[in-house]
């Protein structure tokens, strides 16, 4: 394992919700897993004029809200020492002069060698002046250190802002010390897509249009906008979800071996299938995505208010809740092969999973129990949760005759480790620490992305009639997307919170 330096880990825009929920929660686990560095600080930066005490105590009140907390007096009493706060007007280039000067204490005090690490914890259109300030006040160099930048998505837009972030972040860091977070990519099963892939013989061969009938990627969230409205409704399920996990996602199952595993290697492969999408043009926006945004219902019992009632929301409000998209990689080893790419919100699981469906045997000899001839074999990549890998055959039934039916073979996480799996944050923020980018997104991909997406939110700007479908919450989107599948016998796969069950009727 690479040794993490010792360091700082400056969090800026320090008393938002990511910092209590995500980033903290993160930094105490691995301050309890003794993954931290020995010489080790955080600094938490935002507007409002906390005290290091009072704000130790906000924080403190977050942390006992998670197990590890919970269990961790004197732990959580070592955590809280570590932790300091400066009240700062970020937007402002003459403070930066202080934040120089406490950095240069608490270097001084923990000895961390002048390494540090810059937490944009802040909406996007403030990373490009945050990065100038700390430019300015020069502070993204050190004569004995390094310093390192990570911003959060939303990363842009559109195609035209996340540009123009990435050449205000570059006019400051070079690419090297910037880390840009998909918390997508530090999920332990999103990095499996590429064990499984590359540490087995048997898949690979397998692994292109000659046997891979079609891909499926969705990601089903059961939750409605919780308290989001306002931020989601100039988003929509394509800026949300789309544009960045799951294009992430997709490029993951379809990227060509690298030729070794580190950040450029992996990363110059994603960015080549992103490159080969087959541009959408309004034709194909029409027939080949779908969106959709839920309705008011009740489910056992239970009632669900539409989106447009939802804190926040336009009471007119045209955002798709849902999306579903059909892409073509266009390259030697994926022509023709569609990928079929869903998220929604208020589904009837909280899923995410990819299924690689394969070719049928070119002759049928027997016939599956439900009067079917062949069913496609699949492997299930499950994401969340019951994490895991299923293999979908036909196996005789004992008795007369040749009748077939699906199996699973499956294989599940929990098995393996008897721990949750690691948050995503943790894993990041740790590979940041240690300066490992091959997690993080590099500043080409995230455009080349929105370059994919990009047309079509502008064909949904520009031709207002291209339908939104109303769908019931608890339903799996508009039944339109059905019709986005090639092949009579093919459908969505209706996965539910087990791996190996699935159908159209889960839990909300
Ligand atoms: C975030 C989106 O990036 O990912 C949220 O902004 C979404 O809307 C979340 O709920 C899903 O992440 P996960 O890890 O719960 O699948």
């Amino acid at each position: 394992m690479k040794v993490v330096e010792d360091q700082l880990f400056v969090i800026i825009g320090a008393s938002g919700d990511l910092t209590a929920r995500k980033l903290i929660p993160a930094l105490f686990a691995l301050y309890v897993r003794k993954l931290l560095p020995e010489h080790f600080a955080v600094l938490g930066v935002s507007r409002t004029a906390h005290t290091t005490e009072h704000y130790r105590q906000s924080l403190r009140k977050a942390l006992e809200g998670i197990p590890e907390g919970r269990a961790g007096g004197d732990r959580l009493d070592g955590f809280m020492k570590l932790i300091y706060y400066l009240p700062l007007e970020t937007s402002d280039p003459q403070c930066y002069g202080d934040l120089g000067k406490r950095l240069a204490e608490l270097g001084e005090q923990y000895q961390t060698s002048g390494n540090c690490i810059f937490y944009l914890a802040t909406p996007p259109v403030l990373f490009g002046r945050v990065a100038g300030n700390l430019h300015t006040a020069g502070l993204t160099r050190h004569p004995s250190g390094w310093r390192r930048i990570i911003v959060e998505k939303p990363f842009g837009y559109d195609l035209q802002s996340a540009r123009s972030i990435n050449r205000q972040l570059l006019d400051c860091f070079p690419e090297d010390q910037i880390y840009r977070i998909d918390h997508y990519l530090g999920k332990e099963t999103v990095q499996n897509i590429m064990v499984t892939r590359f540490s087995n013989g048997i898949f690979e061969p397998l692994w292109n249009r000659n046997y891979v009938n079609h891909v499926e990627i969705t990601s089903a969230e059961n939750l409605g906008v919780e308290n989001r409205g306002g931020y989601y409704d100039g988003s929509g399920a394509l800026r949300d979800m789309l544009q960045n996990h799951l294009l992430q996602l997709m490029a993951m199952v379809a990227m060509e071996p690298p030729t070794r595993i580190s950040a450029n290697a992996i990363r110059n492969e994603t960015l080549k299938v992103l490159q080969s999408v087959r541009p959408l043009r309004l034709p194909e926006v029409e027939k080949q995505v779908i969106r959709g945004q839920y309705t008011g219902s009740s489910y056992r019992g239970k009632q669900y208010i539409s989106y447009r009632q939802e804190k926040g929301v336009r009471a007119d409000s045209h955002t798709e809740t849902y999306v579903a998209v059909k892409l073509f990689i266009d390259n030697w080893r994926w022509g023709q092969v569609p990928f079929y790419i869903r998220t929604g919100k208020r589904l009837p699981a909280r899923v995410t999973e990819i299924v690689v469906h394969f070719r049928p045997t070119p002759h049928k000899l027997f016939c599956f129990d439900e009067g079917r001839f062949n069913a496609d074999n699949q492997l299930v990549i499950r994401i969340q949760p019951d994490e895991g890998l299923l293999l979908k055959l036909g196996m005789k039934v004992p008795g007369a005759g040749f009748n077939v039916q699906d199996v699973n073979l499956d294989f599940h996480y929990a098995d393996l480790v008897r721990e949750p799996l690691p948050e995503a944050y943790q894993r990041l923020i740790v590979d940041c620490m240690q300066g490992d980018a091959t997690l993080f997104t590099r500043g080409d991909a995230i455009e080349q992305s929105w370059d994919i997406v990009d047309p079509i939110l502008r064909a949904w700007a520009d031709n207002p009639d291209i339908p939104l479908h109303g769908y019931p919450a608890g339903t799996w989107g508009p039944a339109q997307a059905d019709s986005l599948i090639e092949g009579e016998s093919y459908t969505w796969r209706y996965p539910c919170r087990n791996l190996v069950d699935d159908g159209l009727y889960c839990e909300l």
